[in-house]
């Protein structure tokens, strides 16, 4: 817990850096006109992706999703601080000003209310390390950072609610392998005590979350 604190910490400090920044309000007409060329195919036209592998990005926090893709982007030597073989040629030709107009797009789309099926055994195990985390092997609870609703905290914490669950399991699975790294190691602590049946339980019971 000692080394979450102090991340947290460090996250707010990143936080209030990133907010008294210039972030630029997007534009998200323009935003709209690229996304419906470039990104429909994938995250569907409104956000709500129908893809289990694709996120969906309807109503995220703008700030999330800028942060995203400027990640995404190779520098000259080709490495992207967030590395996605799909993603980072997306956004190859992109300058910040169309980042912040897609990022302003998605963040005003509604997102489809989440729902779930299938185990409820699991379902409900991920219900309570969300909410609660585990104390015994001292996985923190989603909740504090995510919030009870899966809503996220601007601008930092991502909304999580609805997600598919596929994506979320890629997503701990990449944490956990530290190949996810844009995370300012926050998510890789998290990851390291989760266990494979606690990683699938959590991201089925996200999906479901409204
Ligand atoms: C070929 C399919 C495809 C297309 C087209 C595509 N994406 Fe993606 N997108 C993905 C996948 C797959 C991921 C998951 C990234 C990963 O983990 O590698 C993703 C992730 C993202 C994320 C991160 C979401 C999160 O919750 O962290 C954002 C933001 C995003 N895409 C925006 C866009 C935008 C904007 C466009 C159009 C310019 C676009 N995508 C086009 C497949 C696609
Ligand atoms: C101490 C704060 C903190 C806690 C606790 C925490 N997270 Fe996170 N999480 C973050 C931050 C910060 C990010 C954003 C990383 C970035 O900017 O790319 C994140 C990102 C994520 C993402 C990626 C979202 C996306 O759209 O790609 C998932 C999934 C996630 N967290 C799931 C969880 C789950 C499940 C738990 C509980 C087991 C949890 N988190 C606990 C801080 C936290």
């Amino acid at each position: 817990m000692k080394m979450i604190n102090m991340s947290l910490t460090m996250i707010t400090a990143f936080t209030v850096a990133l907010s008294t920044s210039t972030l630029a309000a997007g534009d998200a007409a323009k935003g709209q006109e690229i996304a419906a060329g470039v990104c429909a195919g994938c995250h569907s036209p409104d956000g709500n992706s129908l893809i289990p592998n694709f996120p969906s990005l309807a109503g995220q926090h703008p700030e999330y999703l800028l942060k995203q893709l400027m990640e995404f982007k190779a520098d000259d030597s080709g490495t992207a601080v967030r590395n996605s073989p799909a993603m980072t040629p997306m956004v190859a030709e992109f300058s910040k000003e169309d980042m912040e107009n897609l990022a302003a797009f998605y963040a005003s789309q509604k997102a489809t209310p989440g729902k779930v099926s299938g185990d409820t055994d699991l379902i409900a195990l991920g219900k309570v390390l969300y909410h609660g985390g585990n104390i015994e092997n001292g996985v923190p609870a989603c909740a504090s950072c995510h919030g009870p609703t899966g809503s996220g905290l601007p601008p930092r914490y991502p909304a999580l609610a609805g997600q598919h669950a596929d994506y979320t399991l890629t997503q701990l699975d990449l944490f956990n392998k530290a190949e996810r790294t844009n995370d300012n190691k926050v998510m890789q602590q998290v990851l390291t005590r989760m266990s494979g049946t606690e990683k699938r339980a959590v991201s089925l019971y996200i999906q479901g979350m409204q």
